[in-house]
Order: structure tokens, then C-alpha cells, then sequence
């Protein structure tokens, strides 16, 4: 849990204090799965909790936009990303937790910025480029995508973004507008952001054994109601090893996902019950299932609650909106002037 104590930490341009200025925007295209808790969220919450850094998190609901239409949807995954964040215990009050459509000002800084971003830049984007085998289906939207990723991030003056390998590419279109901005006007006005790229974590395997993905349908959903959730946890795929004989655990789905919830002892343990056969895959599973409802019952607790108050939520999102809203406007304030408005 976070230091109570830890000092509030001054709203200023961060190039003036002794103190890092991290960013996560996470895009509200789901529910936040098993494989999004273990591989981003759990590590940026523990990352929050030093003092000396000021975390700002955002949900990039603008962003998903560009393929969610479903208002519903949009309205249901923004709730579930939020509660998702502020169950497993990320402190808003002492960091910024806010919703991107909430600050409005981001969109008067994508305009801004897109007449300093170069068609090419956005055409090699992979963003855009993966889907660009078909035109049709390509909105406006999702090829100026990395323009308004870029006002996300400058909009705050971040120093860092934390990001998997798949997103280095925007980062650093984010930090070419800016020095093509800085450029034209002979100014530091934007500060140029750096990609803090999180070691290639462990790949957290889904119920096929590939890895854990919204879009493969492999993912397991943490919050299910507990006859659900065992159901899901007994489809992991398994191989065929008959009961009696001794079972390999590297390649094991159940055994993985086992040992990232379990602590080392437990893992030897199940460890020597594989090596030993006379074991069978039902009994890991029904093992796994357990450990999930132990190591997440007082975070699905939290995130039933405040799925089931809605105003609470955006009480909470309004708070980080206020924080959010007054960097925004300074860095407004610093841009706007400069280019004639
Ligand atoms: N594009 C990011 C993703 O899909 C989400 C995102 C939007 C983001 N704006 C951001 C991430 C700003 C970091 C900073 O994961």
C-alpha cells in the first residue's frame, strides 16, 4: 500500500523540482484481464508508490473511440479500468487518476500539434500501418491516433512514459512533434518526453497456452463469480500425459500462472507433485482456482463495490479531473501564446 505520510508532491513543470514525472494511459477497450493485472498494472501501482516519483494514470477513452462505438461499452470499461486501478490499490490522492475526455483541453492541443505532425511520421505509424491493407476501415480518427497520444503526454509535461515494447514507436513521434514545436518557435516550451520501456516481462500464458490477449478470447477474467471463474480456470489447455505418470511443468499452462500467484514454496510444492505423478491436471487446476480467489479476494471485494457505485467512481475520477485540468492549463498557457492564439 501506498505511504500515507509521502508528502504531497507540488503540481509544477517538473524540469524545476528533483522529482520524476511518470504517465500510463491505458485505452478502455475491455475489462482488465489476469494477463493486464500481473504485467502492467501491479508493477506501475508498486512504481507509484515511491515518493519521489508523482504518477499520473489516465484512461484513454477518446482513444477508443476510434473502434469502440457503444456508448455503454465505452461507459462500462472506463468504470471497470478505474475500479480495476483503485482496487488493487492505487493512491489517487496522492497521485492523479483521471478520465482523458474529462480534460478538454487535450483536444485543443491535438489540433495544435497535428499541424506540426508530418504526414509520412503518421502513414509509418504502426497503429495505422497494421490496418492499412484496408482502407475502408481506417478512420481518421485511428491515423491521427499517436497525435493525440503525443497531447496526452506533452499536455502534462511527462518526463517518462512507461510502456511495453509496442508503443516505443508512438512515444517517440511524441517527442518529434514537440521538438519540431520547440523548433519553430526557439522555445523548451514542450518538454520532450522518453519511452521507460518495462523489461520484457514473463509472458503470461492465456487458457490455449499462447499469450494472454483480449483478442485472442484466452484471457481469464478475475472478477467472475466464482462458479464462472472455476469453469474458465478448468478449460486450461493440458496435454495428454495419463494421471499416473510424472508431468513436465515448463510447457504447463496451470503451473505457470501457478507460480506467478503462488509464493516460491507453494511453487515447489506443486512442483514435486508433478515430478511424483499420480497427480492429475483437475487437482493443479482446482489449485490455481483457489489461489486466484486468495491472492485477488480483497480486490475483487474492492472492485464489486465500487463497480456497484458508480458515483463514487466518478467522485474519484472528478478529483484526479481538478489535478489533471490545472497542468493543462498551464501548459496551454505556455503554448497557445506562442502560436498566436
Ligand atoms: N496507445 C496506448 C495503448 O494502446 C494507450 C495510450 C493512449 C497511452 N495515450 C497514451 C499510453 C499516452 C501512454 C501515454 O496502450
Amino acid at each position: 500500500m501506498a505511504n500515507k505520510n509521502a508528502q504531497k508532491l507540488p503540481i509544477f513543470a517538473p524540469q524545476f523540482i528533483n522529482m520524476a514525472r511518470y504517465l500510463t494511459g491505458i485505452q478502455s477497450s475491455g475489462i482488465p484481464h489476469l494477463g493486464n493485472i500481473l504485467g502492467a498494472i501491479e508493477p506501475a501501482i508498486q512504481f507509484s508508490e515511491d515518493p519521489k516519483n508523482e504518477s499520473i494514470f489516465f484512461i484513454a477513452d477518446y482513444h477508443s473511440l476510434t473502434t469502440i462505438k457503444s456508448a455503454e461499452e465505452r461507459i462500462y470499461n472506463v468504470r471497470s479500468v478505474a475500479a480495476t486501478w483503485l482496487a488493487f490499490g492505487f493512491d489517487y490522492e496522492k497521485n492523479i487518476l483521471f478520465r482523458q475526455s474529462d480534460v478538454k483541453e487535450v483536444l485543443e492541443l491535438t489540433w495544435i500539434l497535428s499541424c506540426f505532425t508530418p504526414f509520412p511520421m503518421l502513414a509509418n505509424a504502426h497503429s495505422f500501418k497494421d490496418k492499412s491493407d484496408k482502407l475502408s476501415d481506417v478512420n481518421a480518427g485511428l491515423f491521427t491516433y499517436p497525435v493525440l497520444m503525443a497531447a496526452d503526454i506533452l499536455l502534462y509535461d511527462t518526463q517518462l512514459v512507461p510502456v511495453g515494447k509496442d508503443q516505443v514507436q508512438h512515444i517517440e513521434i511524441a517527442s518529434d512533434i514537440a521538438r519540431a514545436f520547440n523548433f519553430t518557435y526557439k522555445t523548451d516550451a514542450l518538454v520532450l518526453p522518453e519511452a521507460a520501456v518495462r523489461p520484457e516481462a514473463m509472458t503470461i500464458p492465456g487458457t490455449d497456452g499462447a499469450k494472454m490477449s483480449k483478442s485472442y478470447g484466452n484471457f481469464i477474467d478475475i472478477y467472475l463469480e466464482e462458479k464462472a471463474l472455476r469453469k474458465v480456470i478448468m478449460s486450461i489447455k493440458t496435454d495428454s500425459t495419463p494421471l499416473e505418470e510424472p508431468k513436465n511443468t515448463e510447457r504447463d499452462t496451470t503451473f505457470t500462472l501457478y507460480s506467478l500467484l503462488a509464493t516460491k514454496e507453494e511453487t515447489e510444492h506443486l512442483k514435486s507433485l508433478y515430478e511424483k505423478g499420480n497427480f492429475g491436471y483437475g487437482t493443479a487446476k482446482q489449485m490455481l482456482f483457489e489461489k486466484i480467489l486468495e491472492r485477488f479476494g480483497p480486490a475483487r471485494e474492492k472492485y464489486a463495490a465500487l463497480m456497484a457505485d458508480p458515483q463514487k467512481l466518478d467522485s474519484i475520477l472528478a478529483i484526479g479531473a481538478a489535478k489533471a485540468s490545472k497542468i493543462a492549463s498551464s501548459v496551454l498557457q505556455r503554448v497557445k501564446p506562442l502560436t498566436g492564439f
